[in-house]
């Protein structure tokens, strides 16, 4: 079996900032999962099925990537998984001292998983889920942020 990795977050939704995460972290691992977190303290504005449906419809097929989800301790569904790599994206310098912290914090649960970081393309930089959302919301165009999927989800939800 190769490498695989576990790249998890709330998804909510997919941006084409993680799909670039995820393209370019396929020239380095064998498999990718992504694990969708329930993440009901975030109080997603997707469901935790309509995010799947949507990064499934994104990601279209490619063998080497699985979809999942999960709840609870994200190390010990990494271990679940038999694999002890986490994949993060990185933007700006703001996201360090968060992912610094969740880092830290797996690390202390779990000394044997490791966590990996990946710059977020300059394109992706200042983009996040929230703030597309937000943009959303008002009827701004988020074209070219997010999958074509993505785009029309949202607008499903904001009813326009
Ligand atoms: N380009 C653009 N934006 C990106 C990006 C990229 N490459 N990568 C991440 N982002 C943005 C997302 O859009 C999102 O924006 P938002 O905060 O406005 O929603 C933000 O960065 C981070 O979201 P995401 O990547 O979806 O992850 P997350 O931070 O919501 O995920 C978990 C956090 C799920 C990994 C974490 O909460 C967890 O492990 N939970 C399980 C519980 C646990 O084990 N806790 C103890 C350890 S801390």
């Amino acid at each position: 079996m190769g490498k695989m990795v576990i790249y998890p977050g709330s998804f909510d939704p997919i941006t084409n900032g993680h799909l670039s995460i995820l393209r370019r972290a396929l020239t380095m691992f064998d498999s990718i999962t992504i694990a969708v977190a329930s993440n009901p303290i975030k109080k997603p504005l997707f469901t935790l099925d309509e995010r799947i449906a949507t990064i499934r419809e994104s990601i279209k097929d490619d063998d080497r990537v699985f979809i999942d989800s999960f709840s609870g301790l994200l190390v010990d569904y990494v271990v679940n998984q038999k694999t002890n790599i986490i994949l993060r994206g990185m933007r700006a310098l703001s996201d360090f001292e968060y992912e610094f912290q969740m880092s830290l914090m797996n690390r202390k649960l779990n000394k044997n998983i490791q966590t990996i970081f990946m710059m977020t393309d300059y394109k992706w930089l200042y983009t996040s889920s929230t703030i597309i959302k937000e943009a959303a919301s008002l009827g701004g165009d988020i074209k070219g942020l997010v999958p074509d999927i993505v785009c029309q989800r949202l607008k499903e939800k904001f009813g326009y």
